[in-house]
């Protein structure tokens, strides 16, 4: 297919880690791209790598999505480049690590606008732009904590559970249309991501047992392109999928949840 025919994908959080990698692997099967999160530069960087494997068909839109107005910036300078949208990822997300009820209400707050309104949000506005294309894709990034509860993580695994239910109905209330709905549920990646969200004492772990972005991406958008509804990326983490739908629930959650409290610095836990 040549690059003309695929549209354009908007890509949030595509200033690094996951996003940035989804989003060069989207331009290198010729779709343009839009990315967008805070950071100007890494933005810039990951616009111009894009633009070098698809003919120069990549933007960037500087917007932080926890600004009331941010979302409808997003909208509008979509709009206002009048290129066709074939495809949506909303993967911009993060996490708080702590006890549900020591952490304060603001960082709450900002989890659930980012991970769960947000995606709401500019899927809600683009669905009837996605409609008119002959195919269009709409790529959600959840979590392999979508599976179970996580004590510490409690309303991040809940809001990437939220992602993962909410892509697979809406996939079914598309059946008909050209739009497809994926979700892609990684396990640990090595992105900022643990730093930013003060998870430094879960390092090891991620490093040791996490995958860089790259094959999480293409694991990512190869399901996408085929329509799938949902994707592991990794045979390690598919084969943990396995192991837990042979357990309890609460053997998974205890488990999974023991990891993370153990980990929990001290002072957090016995705030
Ligand atoms: N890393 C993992 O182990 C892992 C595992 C499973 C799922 N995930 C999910 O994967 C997604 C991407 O995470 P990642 O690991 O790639 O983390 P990351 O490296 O921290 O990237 C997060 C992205 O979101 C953007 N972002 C954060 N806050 C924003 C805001 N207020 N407005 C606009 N953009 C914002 C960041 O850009 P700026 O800072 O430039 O705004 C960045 O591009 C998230 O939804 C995360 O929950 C991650």
């Amino acid at each position: 297919m040549s690059t003309d025919q695929q549209g354009y994908a908007l890509i949030t959080g595509g200033s690094q880690g996951i996003g940035a990698a989804i989003a060069l692997e989207l331009a290198r099967k010729g779709f343009g791209v839009i990315v967008t999160a805070r950071s100007e530069a890494a933005l810039q960087d990951v616009r111009t790598r894009a633009a070098a494997l698809n003919g120069g068909r990549a933007h960037a839109l500087v917007v932080d999505l926890l600004e009331a107005d941010g979302p409808d910036r997003v909208l509008r300078s979509i709009s206002e480049l009048g290129v066709p949208l074939t495809c949506l990822v909303n993967n911009a997300g993060h996490a708080h690590w702590g006890l549900f009820g020591e952490e304060p209400m603001a960082e709450h707050r900002k989890l659930m606008r980012l991970n769960m309104d947000v995606p709401v949000q500019l899927t809600h506005a683009l669905l009837p732009e996605l409609k008119k294309a002959k195919r269009a894709y709409i790529l959600n990034t959840s979590s392999m904590t979508a599976f179970h509860a996580l004590a510490s993580m409690a309303l991040y695994a809940a809001s990437k559970a939220f992602i993962l239910r909410w892509s697979r109905s809406l996939r079914i209330e598309l059946k008909g249309t050209s739009v497809s709905v994926t979700a892609v549920c990684p396990g640990a990646v090595i992105t900022g991501f643990t730093a930013r969200a003060g998870m430094q004492a879960m390092d090891d772990l991620a490093k040791k047992f996490g995958t860089p972005p790259e094959p999480v991406a293409k694991s990512a958008v190869a399901a996408m392109l085929k329509g799938a509804p949902e994707v592991v990326p990794g045979f390690l983490n598919k084969l943990t999928r396995v192991f837990q739908g042979l357990m309890p629930m609460s053997v998974n959650e205890g488990a999974a949840s023991g990891i993370y409290l153990k980990r929990l610095p001290r002072r957090r836990a016995s705030n």
